[in-house]
C-alpha cells in the first residue's frame, strides 16, 4: 500500500484516522500545503489527486492508496516556477501567501475541468466548449477563500495564463 506524492511512493499513515493533509504536513514535512479552516470551507488545503482538485482535509490519507497526489511542491520550484505560479507574481495575486499553493493548485484542477467541458453554475451553454472568462473563473475559484483580499489580482493571473496557455 502506498501513496504516490509528487512521484515518489510513501507509505501511508499506519494510523487510518489521519488526513491526507496531516500525512503531507505533519509525517512528510511537505508544508507548502496549508491548513486554513480544517473542516472543506476554505480551500487553502486543496492538492490535485489524478489531477483533480481535491480538499486534502477532508480526505483520508489511506483512501488514496495508489493515487498520484501532486501538491505545490510537485507543481514547481524557486528557479523553475510553474508559468500560472509566475503569473501570480506577476499580477499581485498574493499578499500573506497562505492561501496560494491552494490557490494554484485548484486553478490546475479547474483548468483541466474546463477542458473537459465540465459546467459550472455560471456556463449558459452546456453544449458549448467551457471559455474562461472572468465570471468562470470567479465562480471555479470560489471555494478559495483569500483572506488579504488578493481576489482580483488571482483571478487576473488564472485568466491571463489560461490566455498564454491557448
Ligand atoms: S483547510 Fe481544507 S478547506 Fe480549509
Ligand atoms: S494572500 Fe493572504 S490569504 Fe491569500
Amino acid at each position: 500500500m502506498s501513496l504516490i506524492i509528487n512521484g515518489v511512493a510513501v507509505a501511508p499513515p499506519a494510523d487510518p484516522r489521519v488526513s491526507l493533509l496531516d500525512h503531507l504536513r505533519e509525517t512528510l514535512h511537505l508544508t507548502g500545503t496549508k491548513k486554513g479552516c480544517n473542516q472543506g470551507a476554505c480551500g487553502a488545503c486543496t492538492v490535485l489527486a489524478d489531477g483533480e482538485r481535491i480538499l486534502s482535509c477532508l480526505a483520508l490519507a489511506v483512501q488514496y492508496d495508489g493515487r498520484s497526489i501532486t501538491t505545490i511542491e510537485g507543481v514547481g520550484q524557486a528557479g523553475a516556477l510553474h508559468p500560472l505560479q509566475q503569473a501570480f507574481i506577476d499580477h499581485d495575486g498574493f499578499q500573506c501567501g497562505y492561501c496560494t499553493p491552494g490557490q494554484i493548485c485548484s486553478a490546475l484542477g479547474m483548468m483541466m475541468e474546463a477542458k473537459r467541458g465540465l459546467p459550472s453554475n455560471v456556463t449558459s451553454d452546456l453544449t458549448a466548449a467551457v471559455t474562461l472568462d472572468r465570471a468562470e473563473v470567479q465562480e471555479r475559484m470560489s471555494g478559495n477563500l483569500c483572506r488579504c483580499g488578493a481576489h482580483n489580482g488571482i483571478i487576473d493571473a488564472i485568466r491571463l495564463s489560461v490566455e498564454a496557455a491557448a
